[in-house]
């Protein structure tokens, strides 16, 4: 099988997954938080290289303030019950976006997740936290002109300076819940990237599920605008 190096994955369908069954949105982001572990371990076991999760998009600060407060209190409890299986799989933690504009300790929380697993040569897990893709673009050509009397640039000027600059190009993007958009994730990562939509919720979404994206991805031909 050929497994993807970057899979990138947007989260979708807690709020719909808690509501089908009467309950309320903030405990289908609670097993979502579960969810995430699960998947990180299907993907570390197949040996994938970077896994991005969506967890908190620029847009996101749109939503209530209870809403909010609750999934940037999911940090801690993400890390608080599987840091330490993290540690023992090898796996390594990463974030892209601002994190600048969370609670302090959601912040310290995050950092010290990063600190500890900062040597770990498996599976780099990289959440995305007030993550947009356009506003990652822009602070790319900032960075780019910081450096100097800049009168053009190239694509790799980008490349080298995007956030995602450690990691491979994304090869798949799955988004759950069926919605068929991109809600500013990953923009300048994804000119060749493969994608899967899948009509189940994200707290639904299982490592058996992961594996049949992996499997279809692999049966997919990518010829990045060539001939085969
Ligand atoms: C989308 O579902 C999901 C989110 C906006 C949050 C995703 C976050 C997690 C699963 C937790 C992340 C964990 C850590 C450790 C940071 P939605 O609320 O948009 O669902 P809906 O479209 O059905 O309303």
């Amino acid at each position: 099988m050929n497994i993807p190096q970057h899979v990138a994955i947007i989260m979708d369908g807690n709020g719909r997954w808690a509501k089908k069954q009467n309950k309320p949105r903030s405990y289908g982001h609670f097993v979502g938080t579960d969810n995430v572990r699960n998947i990180a371990l299907k993907a570390n076991e197949l040996g994938v290289k970077v896994l991005t999760l969506y967890a908190f998009s620029t847009e996101n600060w749109k939503r209530p303030k209870e809403e909010i407060d609750y999934l940037m209190s999911l940090p801690a409890v993400f890390f608080d019950k599987f840091l330490k299986e993290l540690m023992e799989k090898n796996i390594r933690i990463e974030t892209i976006g601002d994190l600048s504009a969370l609670p302090i300790k959601t912040i310290n929380v995050i950092h010290k997740a990063i600190e500890k697993t900062k040597n770990n040569n498996g599976l780099t897990l990289v959440f995305a936290l007030n993550y947009g893709g356009r506003n990652d673009i822009v602070q790319a050509v900032n960075e780019i002109i910081k450096n100097g009397s800049i009168t053009s640039i190239t694509e790799q000027d980008i490349t080298n300076n995007i956030s995602t600059k450690n990691y491979p190009d994304v090869d798949l993007m799955i988004r759950t819940s069926l919605d068929y958009r991109i809600s500013n994730f990953l923009l300048w990562q994804i000119s060749y990237t493969e994608f899967i939509f899948t009509d189940c919720y994200w707290p639904d979404f299982n490592g058996d599920m992961f594996l049949k994206a992996i499997e279809e991805y692999s049966n997919r031909q990518r010829r990045f605008g060539g001939l085969l």
